[in-house]
């Protein structure tokens, strides 16, 4: 039903035949804070998505709409800025001014624009916005920049308009996504592979705290600037290190006392996440769940005690999990301080454990949870009006 919504709302409104496009959120198996520290990640795009309608005007303008909110914004493109009369169209005007930097020049365009990714609970709603638009306009402009420039940009666009310095594994999710796949990325060298995910017999089952502490941004960009310290001090014991890719769990420690117990924790979790990534992309490939659910728990213990990125409703929820018959493992995803736990589970076990985590939510702390059923989908791409 969106695309057909989406594409009606354009038509009505511009009166235009509107090219369409859709942009999924992803999930990630494991691999949360790597990706700003050139280590590796093991996302995937998902079947909730965020849905464009976008064609060239001759007016000159560009017209922008949110179709959730009954929103809309309008500027010229040599006026592309920040802005602060609406949150959510700093995420379109960020990729316009970025390809604006390239050298492309972006004529008036008209936008409507709307999904079903939930907002705030790390789903990368914002990375699929971004992505969805950069894709639509590279399409109408045929500018010839590759998929990976793309997410790059659109990962600018995030730092520059909406004030998040993320890494690149959502926007790369959003854009590289396979259906049935995983894709591991290393942060790097921006090689990327494709893992089988046995979908017959596994489910990804989300559970949404509904809640986001309004730590989570400013808490993320200190995050990176401890991982940041922590090189700057391994440094001189190993000049070679560009980053905490560089480094092993086993050097971190012996540096214990210099690095202090705040950044040893940081780089310690960081090391140690990049190796669990390598594990469980081989976990998957040799079909082993458990390992990859043992993987996931350990994630979640060095998110929640070295990171320091968890909070307790996702405690409360991981725990939860524990012991439930045909659960492999569940982690919080995404950068932490609420949004959601991802579960792996045994496919005839999925609505037993849905109800179970319901009611630990409501007894525990007196929540309601949402939950979803991932399915893994692919990436951005055009779409029939249907
Ligand atoms: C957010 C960022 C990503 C990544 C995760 C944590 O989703 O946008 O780049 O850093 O947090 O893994």
């Amino acid at each position: 039903m969106l695309v057909p919504s989406i594409a009606e709302d354009f038509r009505q409104r511009f009166g235009a035949e509107p090219l369409l496009v859709r942009a999924p959120g992803r999930i990630n198996l494991i691999g949360e804070h790597t990706d700003y520290n050139d280590g590796l990640v093991l996302p995937a795009a998902i079947d909730r998505e965020m849905v464009f309608a976008v064609a060239l005007n001759e007016v000159g303008r560009i017209r922008l709409r949110s179709f959730d909110l009954n929103e809309s914004f309008e500027v010229s493109p040599e006026a592309v800025r920040r802005t602060e009369q609406a949150d959510w169209a700093n995420y379109l005007l960020g990729v316009v001014a970025q390809l604006q930097r390239r050298g492309v020049a972006v004529p008036g365009f008209d936008c409507v624009f709307g999904g079903n990714i939930p907002i705030g609970a790390g789903l990368s709603s914002s990375a699929a916005v971004e992505c969805g638009l950069i894709y639509a306009l590279d399409q109408l402009l045929g500018t010839g920049i590759d998929r990976l420039e793309l997410a790059l940009m659109a990962q600018k666009a995030e730092h520059e308009f909406a004030l998040v310095q993320c890494g690149l594994m959502d926007q790369f999710a959003s854009l590289f996504g396979r259906a049935g796949q995983v894709v591991e990325l290393d942060c790097r060298s921006h090689a990327y592979r494709y893992f089988p995910f046995d979908a017959e017999n596994c489910r990804v089952v989300l559970c949404n705290t509904g809640v986001k502490h309004s730590l989570a941004s400013s808490e993320y960009n200190v995050r990176r600037q401890e991982c940041e310290q922590g090189v700057a001090l391994l440094r001189h014991h190993y000049p070679g290190i560009g980053s905490l890719r560089d480094v092993t769990p086993e050097q971190v420690n012996v540096h214990r006392d210099e690095l202090g117990p705040l950044l040893h924790r940081r780089c310690l979790y960081v090391t140690e996440e990049n190796a669990r990534v390598t594990a469980a992309g081989q976990a998957l490939q040799a079909g082993d769940l458990a390992e990859v659910g043992r993987l996931m728990y350990a994630s979640h213990a060095g998110l929640r005690d070295q990171y320091e990125v968890s909070c307790r409703e996702l405690d409360v929820l991981v725990e939860a999990s524990r012991g439930v018959p045909g659960v492999y493992g569940a982690r919080m995803m995404g950068g932490g301080f609420g949004g959601c736990t991802i579960n792996l589970v045994a496919a005839e076990h999925a609505a037993a454990f849905v109800a179970h985590a319901t009611a630990a939510y409501r007894e525990q702390l007196n929540r309601e949870l949402e939950t979803y059923q991932a399915r893994i989908a692919d990436g951005v791409g055009v779409v029939a009006a249907q």
